[in-house]
């Protein structure tokens, strides 16, 4: 057993990174600024995007890209109860009304048969994440859209770099968020990006700085720096220089960092195939998948344990581990105030019930990754029926 504890997910920061952000700190600019510009257009390029708007965090590149989209009260957004709370908070946020649709069993995406179902004629847009880095049906979900008229923005805080039948997730739906928390993929410490057409996401810049219609570095560079106008009642969610000075470094070891990655689920599939009691994550031969979490299903009626105990076995043992997610529909404020039971929506509960993600990060080692191995092979036959 190993010695000492291994974390779930702690970031990876290069010299190259910290050398950047002494060097704006060390400049006249540190807010949102010529770096932020680089890193825009940077990520665009990468992505293949037309253009891209780097903000505060991916909760915050959602909220705008409604924003922009025109969403509000009396609209319907269809989305997911597998998910992180924010990806519903910023649809109560515009005062429009979340609708949750249950999951697909293999991916624990959004369900695009069901989405059909819950079209009515309030739905304005949908909101499909990518779960764990796995893109979502797109072409039904698209096609969807475009028979009902329908605005899609994807959350992909966990879909860098992920492709859907070769094209990138950045590209598909009209907008797109993306993470740069403390363990995605790309990490800035906190900070987010929605990339989509230009006209939509300038849009979704003049709602990220207070409704102002040109922003600060733009302003005090020009000749009447102290006149500006503001056109809507924004909010102020901007990255900062020193934030976009990680992302420029961070963005530059995607393609390398993928391949890490896999190396790593390579060795936990081959490792979990002939484990009958745990099943490994799904995967479409149509997609890429960005490989943010890897994610076990237990299968319980073949342990004498549930997940949490699953859990603390792992921790006894020095291993962090994780839940993604509790799902939205079981959260006091959803459950009460729509009145969910967590049979609503039970591909998701059931689920959820059995999941339990794996250390899967840049600062492992191989022998990291073998002690996890180890660690969850123990759990497994020290506690099969
Ligand atoms: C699926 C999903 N959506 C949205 C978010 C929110 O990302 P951020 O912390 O950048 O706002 C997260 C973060 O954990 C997430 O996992």
């Amino acid at each position: 057993m190993r010695k000492t504890f291994l974390p779930f997910s702690p970031p990876k920061i290069g010299d190259d990174e910290i050398a950047e952000v002494v060097d704006t700190l060390k400049s006249d600019w540190i807010t949102t600024g010529p770096k932020v510009k680089r890193f825009e257009q940077e990520f665009a390029e990468f992505v293949g995007a037309p253009s891209a708007l780097a903000v505060s965090s991916a909760t915050d590149a959602m909220l705008v890209g409604l924003a922009a989209l025109g969403i509000g009260a009396g609209d319907e957004v269809i989305t997911t109860p597998m998910t992180f709370c924010s990806t519903v908070h910023v649809i109560e946020h515009l005062g429009a009304r979340p609708v949750l649709v249950d999951v697909e069993e293999d991916t624990l995406n959004i369900d695009p048969g069901r989405v059909a179902e819950a079209l009515n004629q309030n739905t304005r847009a949908l909101l499909p994440v990518h779960l764990y880095g796995h893109p979502c049906e797109m072409d039904t979900l698209l096609g969807l859209a475009e028979t009902h008229g329908l605005y899609v923005l994807e959350d992909a805080a966990h879909a860098l770099p992920a492709k859907y039948r070769g094209h990138a997730v950045g590209t598909l739906g009209d907008l797109t968020a993306f993470s740069f928390y403390a363990t995605k993929n790309l990490t800035t410490g906190e900070g987010g990006m929605l990339t989509g057409n230009s006209d939509l996401v300038e849009q979704a810049r003049i709602w990220s700085l207070h409704g102002i219609g040109s922003d600060a570095y733009t302003r005090y560079s020009a000749e009447d720096s102290w006149s500006y106008e503001v056109v809507l009642p924004g909010f102020k969610c901007n990255m900062t220089d020193i934030q976009a000075s990680l992302g420029l470094h961070q963005l530059r070891r995607q393609t390398d960092s993928q391949v890490r990655r896999r190396v790593i689920v390579r060795a936990y599939d081959e490792a979990f195939a002939n484990l009958a009691e745990v099943e490994r994550p799904a995967r479409r031969d149509e997609v890429e998948h960005a490989w943010h979490l890897y994610v076990l299903r237990l299968n319980l009626d073949m342990l004498t344990i549930d997940r949490a105990r699953f859990i603390q076995e792992l921790c006894s043992r020095n291993i962090g581990a994780s839940v993604h997610f509790i799902p939205v529909h079981m959260h006091p404020y959803y459950r009460v105030k729509y009145g969910y039971d967590p049979d609503d929506f039970p591909v998701a509960y059931r689920n959820y019930l059995r999941l339990v993600s794996l250390p899967l990060n840049l600062r492992m080692t191989d022998s990291d990754v073998d002690s996890v191995i180890d660690a969850v092979v123990d759990v497994v036959t020290s506690h099969r029926r």
